[in-house]
């Protein structure tokens, strides 16, 4: 399992020293972009990523919480995504999001969809097979520091068995509410990426983190 810390809770009076100690302890960094349209909050944009990307060696997990994300991708990748990740429900087709897909993979980087905790999975069936990543999001995009919705972990397993069934690669990624007392069950429902923020951040990150893993 791979953890990927949430820049959203970070304290950003204290960014570098912060981001120095997930470098140490996470494998990626997860960075939530929110443009007030299709969530009602502002967080940072590419400029911030882009000044992370070169110094820092974390792989860029960005998480669009977009309108627009097929405008927004490219100046992303130039940033220094490593992941981009946009969501279905931004999307007007199957066919906007499959072109967005090639063009995120045209760049040389892997894509990923996110559903919101209202969305069933089953939408996603014809693009399984192209994507990298599914961003199961057990939260209502927007804040962090809210609580975890568990109806989430059915929609964990429904993807886990498409996977296994069809022998796709795409990871599956779970964001909001993660802590020590629900990783468990999130991973043996099937995740393989656990996004955390306000519980890593808040104290001691090494030992948080290392509880997530266990
Ligand atoms: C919420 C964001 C999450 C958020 C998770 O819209 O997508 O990545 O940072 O934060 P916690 O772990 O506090 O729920
Ligand atoms: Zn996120």
């Amino acid at each position: 399992m791979l953890v990927a810390t949430s820049l959203l809770a970070c304290n950003f009076t204290k960014l570098a020293e912060q981001i120095n100690t997930i470098e140490k302890h996470s494998d990626w960094l997860h960075f939530d972009v929110m443009d007030g349209n299709f969530v009602p909050n502002i967080s940072f944009g590419s400029q911030i990523l882009k000044d992370i990307a070169e110094d820092f060696d974390l792989f860029m997990d960005v998480h669009l919480m977009v309108k627009d994300p097929a405008f927004f991708c490219e100046s992303f990748y130039q940033s220094g995504a490593d992941l981009i990740t946009f969501h279905y429900e931004a999307m007007d087709s199957i066919q906007s999001c499959r072109t967005l897909i090639d063009k995120i993979h045209s760049l040389g980087i892997k894509a990923g969809i996110s559903i919101k905790p209202a969305t069933d999975p089953a939408v996603l069936d014809q693009l399984l097979e192209s994507l990298d990543l599914v961003l199961v999001m057990s939260v209502e995009p927007g804040f962090g520091g809210q609580g975890f919705i568990r109806e989430s972990l059915a929609k964990i397993k429904t993807l886990a068995l498409r996977k296994a069934a069809n022998n796709y690669r795409y990871l599956i990624e779970v964001d909001g509410g993660v802590n020590d007392k629900n990783a468990h069950e999130i991973l043996s429902a099937g995740a393989d990426v656990l996004v955390s923020g306000s519980y890593i951040m808040k104290g001691d990150v090494e030992a948080n983190i290392a509880k997530l893993r266990k």
